[in-house]
């Protein structure tokens, strides 16, 4: 659990922001999918559908606390819309999987400036893990990035997720440095938004 300073109630969650070079070795080949699972490329009209599967995917994981507007439908949609919205946006890099048309597995992708594409909000919906979609999804991300001239991948991690550190390592990822959140318990209840002015 965060670390909690008691004079100003602020929680701290520790994160590692890794790195992997996307030029000094070869990307594995992207992995099939098992039976009934399918790769669904981005289009605008998907927005609501990755927001709909990305809140499935984090739903009762430690990144819904850090950032809260993973747990909730409309906060989804709110970060989505931010990540369609950037210039460095990668269409290439965003991807769902689908089981039996429906959406199960979502990763996004934004390049900047420094030739760097940064892997956003990686998630399986949690019946569906174990699978290999959390690796498919990561290493088609990694393509893209690289099919748009990218040189290295970034992503951070909150250090308690294991599962998500132990994916990134697997397939090259290394820890660069340790980031602190900080949290304020008042600010990390959700608040379902209606409108773009709340906040
Ligand atoms: C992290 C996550 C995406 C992994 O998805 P997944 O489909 O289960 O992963 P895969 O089946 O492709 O497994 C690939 C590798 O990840 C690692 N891994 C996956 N689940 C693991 C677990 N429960 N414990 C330890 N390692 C695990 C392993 O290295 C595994 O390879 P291996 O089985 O050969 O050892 C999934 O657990 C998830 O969605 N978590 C919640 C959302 C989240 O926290 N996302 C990360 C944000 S940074």
């Amino acid at each position: 659990m965060p670390r909690t300073d008691i004079q100003h109630e602020l929680s701290y969650f520790k994160r590692f922001r890794m790195e992997r070079d996307l030029l000094a070795s070869a990307l594995p080949a992207v992995p099939s999918l098992p039976d009934g699972y399918a790769w669904v490329a981005w289009d605008d009209s998907l927005l609501e559908t990755h927001a709909r599967a990305k809140v499935r995917c984090f739903e009762g994981e430690v990144d819904a606390l850090v950032f809260p507007n993973l747990s909730y439908f409309e906060g989804c949609v709110r970060l989505m819309r931010q990540i369609r919205g950037r210039n460095g946006f990668r269409p290439q890099a965003t991807w769902l999987i689908t089981y039996h048309g429906e959406g199960v597995a979502t990763v996004q992708g934004v390049g900047d400036r420094t030739m760097s594409g940064a892997i956003q909000n990686l998630g399986v919906v949690a019946e569906h893990r174990g699978r290999g979609l959390g690796a498919a999804l990561l290493i088609q991300a990694l393509h893209g990035f690289r099919s748009t001239g990218l040189q290295r991948a970034v992503l951070e991690v909150t250090s308690q997720n294991d599962a998500a550190i132990r994916l990134y390592r697997k397939f090259g990822f290394r820890s660069l440095k340790t980031l602190y959140k900080v949290m304020d318990p008042v600010q990390a209840i959700p608040v379902p938004v209606e409108a773009d002015w709340v906040l």
